[in-house]
Formats: structure tokens, C-alpha cells, sequence
């Protein structure tokens, strides 16, 4: 059923007080179908909306709103070593990890209390301490918003990417994900080369290992880092962490001996976005109800009743920050609308 003007302030992250012109839930592929096909879906723009955790709304929206709400984890395929489970795209994803935590498979326990939907995940390559789906991930379903069929894409048909898939560039707007199929491990396969976690596991005492005391010690790695969005309105990383050149990052590196970068293949580096916003003075500044979070500079808040507009802002500033002192252009992570 379609509904209008409808609240997004429980549907956003942020917790920014808008709403939609139109509105609709879908449980299942036939609802989805029912509600792309609608003369309402077909006349006005259109927003599918997972956990909305990774979106900006600056204003009302003046379209329609469709929230993924396809539900249900199925195993589907097992052998000796591994399963294949599929699972729907409104799935919260932190509930997904914690029923692998629980079955005794592992691969998800480093992305333990990520916020969004499984729908969601593959879309930006959700990723952290040392981990990102693309290395878990078999196949996904999507609905295409045009024809209502539904189309299957593998892991190379998806063109993953740092934060990037198809689906934020040539496919945009193009899709539904409906259900996403997962490679999980039966054996004890744990990833724990990020330094913050085995830092973590020392401090814990942790003697034999388990995905479920991995998935601890990354949720209390977050807890320390990240504000909750459920006391504090926020979207994770608002900036991507920026990509350049192996010459420029030598170049920064003569000038900012301290500059954090990973190297990313032979040619290329990952900069730490939160440090060169650190390095501004940014990080933990509050202008009324909003701000840069006080222990991670990557990260934007609304302390209650701020509005996306001053966040979008502040956003800018930022960029403009960076550049001017390191000479590096920002990207957003989150989407704006
Ligand atoms: N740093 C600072 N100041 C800050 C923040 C970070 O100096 O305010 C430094 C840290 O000390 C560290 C480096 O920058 O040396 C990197 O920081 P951190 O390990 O916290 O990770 P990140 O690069 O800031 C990325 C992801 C996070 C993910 C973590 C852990 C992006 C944009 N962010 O953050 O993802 O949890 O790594 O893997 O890639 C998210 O996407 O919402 C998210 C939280």
C-alpha cells in the first residue's frame, strides 16, 4: 500500500526530521513488483531505502520512497568446508552476523555491528578491520525497476571496489537488491591481521579463538570509536578514505611525515581520511546541535533537531579544509538527497 507524507525521521540514521511525498513497504518480490508498476512509482522519482544508514536527506523528499523490508536467512547449499546462505535485503545486517555467530560459520564476524541492511551491503562493498564482502560474497538478486524481472549478478558482474560497486555508478537507481548470497566458512577461518584487533584480543584476555570472541572484541573496537546512531544521530564514515598516486603521497609524505597511508596495489595509496581531517582541527567541533564526532574525525553528528542542509555544510567545509592544507580532494561516502 502506498502512503503519503510519510516520516523518514525513524528511517535515517541521522535522525533528520523528514518526510516523504509517497511511501511504501515491500515483504516479498510480488510487492515490490506491485509498487514499481503503480501509476505513483511511475510518475514521480524514486528512492529505494534499506536500513538508511548511508544516506543525507537536505530536504523533503519529493517522490517516492520504497523500503526494502525482504526478510529471511536460508541455507542453501553446504559441503565439508563451507555454506551458501542467501539472505533477504531487508535483513539488518548486524542480526545476519550474529545468526552466522550463532550456526558456527564464519567470514562476517570482522563486520559485527555495521549498521544498514544486507540489501545494502554489497552496494558500497561494506567493509572494516581488514575485511570487505567482496571476499565473501556469491551472488546477488535484484529486481530491475524497469521490466520487475529479476536479474542475478556474481561477484565480477558487481565490479567491486573500496566503498564502490556497479550499483553506485553505471546501475544507480537501476535495482532493487532483493537477496544476497553469502560464502560462509565451516572451519575456524578468522581474520585478525588488523592491528586493532589483536590489540583488542590481548586486553580481553583471549586465549582460543572463536568468531563470536572476534565479533566482541570489533564491537568493542566501535563502541570506543563510533557513536551509536540509536543515541546519536550519525552515518559512519561520512567521507571515503581518498586514493592517490604513489608520487603524491610521497610529496605529502616530505611534508606530513605522520601522514597515514596504505598502499593499494603498485601504484597507489589509501590516505586516512579521519587523520588529514584531524589535522585541520575539525575533529570533535560543535556548532549548536551538530558536529565532527570527538574520536573519530570521519565521522558527522547530529546531536538532536539538526537538519541535513547544516550537516551537507559543514561537509563542505571540510573539503575545503583538506584541500587547502593537503591539497586532497574528499569524497562523500553517504548519498545525497
Ligand atoms: N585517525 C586519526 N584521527 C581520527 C581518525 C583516525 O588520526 O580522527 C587515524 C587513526 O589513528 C588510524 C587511521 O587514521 O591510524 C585510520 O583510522 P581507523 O583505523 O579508525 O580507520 P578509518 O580509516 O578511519 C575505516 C573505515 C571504517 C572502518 C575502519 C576499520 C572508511 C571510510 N572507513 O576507517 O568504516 O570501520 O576503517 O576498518 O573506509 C564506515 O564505513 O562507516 C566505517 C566506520
Amino acid at each position: 500500500m502506498i502512503q503519503s507524507n510519510v516520516s523518514l525521521k525513524s528511517l535515517n540514521t541521522f535522525g533528520f526530521d523528514v518526510s516523504s511525498k509517497l511511501f511504501a513497504e515491500a515483504n516479498n518480490e510480488d510487492q515490490v513488483r506491485n509498487v514499481i508498476q503503480s501509476n505513483e512509482f511511475l510518475s514521480n522519482k524514486n528512492l529505494i531505502l534499506g536500513g538508511g544508514s548511508n544516506v543525507l536527506f537536505t530536504q523533503d523528499f519529493n517522490g517516492i520512497v520504497l523500503r526494502n523490508n525482504i526478510n529471511g536467512i536460508e541455507l542453501i547449499e553446504e559441503d565439508e568446508e563451507s555454506v551458501l546462505v542467501k539472505v533477504g535485503g531487508g535483513v539488518v545486517w548486524h542480526e545476519f552476523v550474529l545468526y552466522c555467530i550463532e550456526k558456527g560459520w564464519s567470514g562476517v564476524e570482522n563486520l559485527s555491528l555495521i549498521p544498514g541492511s544486507v540489501g545494502a551491503s554489497p552496494m558500497q562493498n561494506i567493509g572494516a578491520y581488514g575485511i570487505e564482502i567482496k571476499e565473501l560474497f556469491h551472488e546477488l538478486e535484484a529486481i530491475n525497476l524497469k521490466t520487475g524481472e529479476i536479474e542475478y549478478f556474481n561477484n565480477s558482474d558487481c565490479q567491486f571496489g573500496y566503498r564502490e560497486s556497479v550499483f553506485k555508478n553505471k546501475f544507480k537507481g537501476a535495482y532493487l537488491i532483493s537477496r544476497v548470497i553469502y560464502r560462509l566458512s565451516k572451519k575456524q577461518n578468522f581474520n585478525i591481521s588488523y592491528g586493532a584487533i589483536e590489540k583488542q584480543l590481548e586486553i580481553m584476555g583471549v586465549q582460543d579463538l572463536s568468531a563470536r570472541k572476534i565479533s566482541d572484541a570489533v564491537i568493542a573496537i566501535r563502541q570506543s570509536k563510533l557513536p551509536d546512531p540509536k543515541e546519536i544521530g550519525n552515518s559512519g564514515s561520512f567521507f571515503k578514505n581518498p586514493i592517490v598516486s604513489n608520487e603524491q603521497y610521497n610529496r605529502l609524505k616530505a611534508n606530513f611525515p605522520k601522514v597515514i597511508g596504505y598502499a593499494l596495489g603498485d601504484s597507489q595509496t589509501k590516505l586516512a581520511a579521519g587523520w588529514l581531517i584531524d589535522q585541520t582541527g575539525w575533529k570533535g567541533k560543535t556548532i549548536d546541535n551538530y558536529g565532527v564526532h570527538k574520536n573519530q574525525a570521519l565521522v558527522l553528528v547530529n546531536y538532536g533537531g539538526a537538519t541535513g542542509k547544516q550537516i551537507y555544510d559543514l561537509s563542505s567545509e571540510i573539503l575545503l579544509s583538506v584541500k587547502e592544507k593537503f591539497g586532497v580532494d574528499l569524497e562523500r561516502e553517504v548519498n545525497i538527497y
